[in-house]
């Protein structure tokens, strides 16, 4: 189990993993985990409103070997974003991330999400009484402008304002999210990304811990973004689709430190234990495989892992043979290359 010194949090987002929605689950963020020790990893989007008048806690659970993990919230309300960030500080979270930058039209409906982008006061007061209700570092995580906002000038104005409140670690997608015609796939991937906006901003404000995301898929993009001048990158869809491949060797290079694993195959073995517990509590074996899919990704048998565990996995008493029976897919076709 990680040790986690809460005063490191600026090392460990020096390489993050984007919260995403149905994605970085916490069986997502184990897997994760077990590939890079360092990076610090976030929660799908949890809403304030979820958390303080649904009485949803168990949207706060994880497991202790994913820290440093932060808890990415939802909302625009401060009083009830307080109160969110204080029970993810009592959850053991490492960090609290207040959304700026997701557009889906059920965010934007809750005021939440990208359209902060437009009122930065009310961000502010936001992380104001987040950073006063709970010890932890209040961070966010924004797009560089929304609909016809200029961003040279919009995301200046924002910045400054939540360094203000206190913030001191902010993640920026460099692209704008379009509140209306784009469906929020299509909003991340048709506004054009400006990685060096956003680098011009680190000019701006040196002060601040600056993360870049968007399009980012190499460590050796991370590393040039990282002597580039950028305090952090963040990886989002391609350590998800790629997960060995984006962050294998992420210890290494980022963090000076080796890997805990040496290969793919060594960390499917990892998951076995983590599996048979899930199972051992009722869990479902695809509920943890879904997210295995992409560990083979480029290499011989990748077809075949993806296929048995696809076909294999939703079935009823689906087990660790299952994960095994794919895996000897990969190995068998190593033996044939
Ligand atoms: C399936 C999916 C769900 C996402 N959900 C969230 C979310 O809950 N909160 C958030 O801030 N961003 C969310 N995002 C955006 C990512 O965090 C990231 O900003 C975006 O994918 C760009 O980074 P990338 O090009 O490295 O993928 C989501 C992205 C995807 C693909």
């Amino acid at each position: 189990m990680n040790t986690v010194n809460h005063a490191n949090l600026t090392t460990a987002a020096r390489l993050s993993v984007a919260p995403m929605m149905d994605w970085t689950d916490r069986h997502c963020r184990y897997l994760h985990r077990l590939i890079s020790r360092h990076a610090l990893l976030y929660t799908e989007m949890v809403t304030a409103p979820a958390l303080v008048r649904g009485g949803a806690l168990h949207l706060l659970d994880y497991h202790p070997a994913e820290h440093p993990v932060a808890l990415q919230l939802g909302g625009s309300d401060p009083a009830e974003l307080a109160q969110a960030a204080r029970l993810g500080f009592e959850a053991g979270y490492d960090e609290i991330n207040l959304n700026c930058g997701c557009p889906s039209d059920r965010v934007q409906s809750g005021t939440f999400g990208a359209v902060l982008m437009k009122d930065p006061g009310l961000v502010a007061e936001c992380c104001a009484a987040m950073i006063e209700a709970q010890p932890r570092d209040v961070t966010v995580k924004c797009r560089i402008g929304v609909d016809d906002q200029d961003p040279e000038e919009v995301l200046p104005e924002f910045l400054s304002r939540i360094a203000a409140a206190g913030v001191g670690r902010i993640t920026i997608h460099a692209r704008k999210a379009w509140l209306q015609g784009l469906s929020p796939k299509e909003n991340r991937d048709v506004p054009p990304l400006d990685h060096d906006l956003a680098l011009r901003m680190k000019g701006l404000f040196p002060a601040l811990h600056l993360s870049l995301n968007g399009g980012l898929s190499t460590l050796d993009q991370a590393s040039d973004w990282l002597e580039a001048g950028f305090d952090g990158v963040m990886f989002g869809r391609a350590a998800y689709h790629q997960p060995w491949d984006v962050l294998g060797q992420a210890d290494r290079v980022i963090f000076g430190d080796s890997p805990p694993h040496d290969s793919p195959e060594s960390v499917v073995h990892a998951m076995l234990p983590y599996i048979e517990d899930h199972l051992a509590q009722g869990g479902k074996l695809h509920q943890i495989t879904r997210h295995m899919l992409g560990l083979f990704a480029g290499r011989p048998g990748a077809r075949g892992w993806r296929r048995v565990l696809s076909e294999g996995a939703t079935r009823d008493g689906a087990g660790p043979e299952l994960v095994l029976q794919a895996l000897a897919q990969v190995s068998q076709q190593s033996v044939q290359v």
